[in-house]
């Protein structure tokens, strides 16, 4: 699992991240990726997991690697304590995200060194390879359309020097960072990233670490281009799967009102899905890496 982002990060392109919280989504996810021929990390996060069911993502994600032969990572997204850690890892999951960076830096640390150790115990004691993120700064928003203007303030940026020091104690795998990314997409104001900071954080952490940009609906291709060219390897992508899929399903709806069969609904959302993810990959630069 992890050679899958070392070759990311020794080739320079980035492997995409894609949130699922229905089987039609996880099944356009993989569609494009197979066509592409790219590795895809699939997450869910803490509420989309439960929707899913944990066991039932693992189960699926399982047959779907079957089914094409792709290198598919199952993350868990933003997970917020080392409980609900510990029940995905039992479940299954390939790739935990713990996301303290809501927390005071000393209590981050602490709590990212206790999920670190965790993880590294299972690794060992199961013979399994699972990666662990960790988080730094503050990332607004949430993985919707938002009206209101994004401003993003110099102090809510990751600190090179944190980071350096914060992947050096934790142990860390991955870290996702903030340059001016944040969920969602926003009606008024684009989210520029603050590319200089990002090389800063490069050139601290040389390749320690995995960096990974969160947020990734919303951010002009051009920035995100650059900024795998600046070394970021994991981009994670939702709002703009969740716009896609309500936007074809709301078409299906106004062109079929008495359509009741399931597949026929769903079948404009799927596509919808797909294309976004196909783009994705493109960007990225992940086709053909498989
Ligand atoms: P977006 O919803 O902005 O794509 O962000 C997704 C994300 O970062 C998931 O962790």
């Amino acid at each position: 699992m992890k050679e899958i982002l070392k070759k990311a990060q020794k080739e320079h392109y980035a492997v995409g991240a894609f949130n699922f919280s229905t089987a039609e989504i996880l099944k356009a996810i993989v569609a494009a990726a197979k066509e592409l021929k790219s590795p895809i990390i699939a997450a869910t996060s803490e509420g989309e997991g439960k929707f899913f069911g944990w066991r039932e993502a693992v189960a699926m994600v399982e047959v779907w690697r079957h089914a094409t032969g792709l290198p598919i990572i199952l993350n868990l997204d933003h997970g917020k304590s080392l409980a609900m850690i510990k029940k995905v890892v039992a479940a299954g999951y390939n790739a935990v995200h713990f996301d303290g960076s809501g927390l005071p830096y000393a209590q981050n640390l602490t709590e990212t060194c206790d999920v670190v150790k965790y993880i590294r115990e299972v690794e060992k004691t199961f013979d399994r390879q699972i990666i662990v993120e960790g988080e730094l700064g503050y990332l607004r928003g949430a993985s919707s359309l938002h009206k209101e203007k994004l401003e993003i303030k110099e102090s809510d940026l990751t600190s090179p020097e944190q980071a350096l020091d914060f992947v050096e104690r934790t142990g860390v795998d991955s870290l996702a960072i903030v340059i001016g990314n944040a969920h969602g997409v926003f009606k008024a104001g684009e989210e520029k990233l603050h590319l200089r900071r990002l090389a800063e954080i490069k050139e601290a952490v040389g390749d320690k670490v995995f960096l990974v940009l969160h947020g990734g609906s919303g951010i002009p291709a051009g920035d995100v281009k650059k900024a795998i060219e600046l070394g970021i390897v994991k981009v994670n992508i939702n709002t703009e799967l969740r716009l896609a899929y309500k936007a074809g399903l709301d078409k299906e709806l106004a062109e079929h009102p008495d359509e009741t069969t399931p597949y026929k609904l769903l079948e404009s959302s799927f596509e919808e899905v797909k294309k976004v993810v196909e783009e994705k990959i493109k960007l990225f630069g992940s086709e053909n890496k498989v």
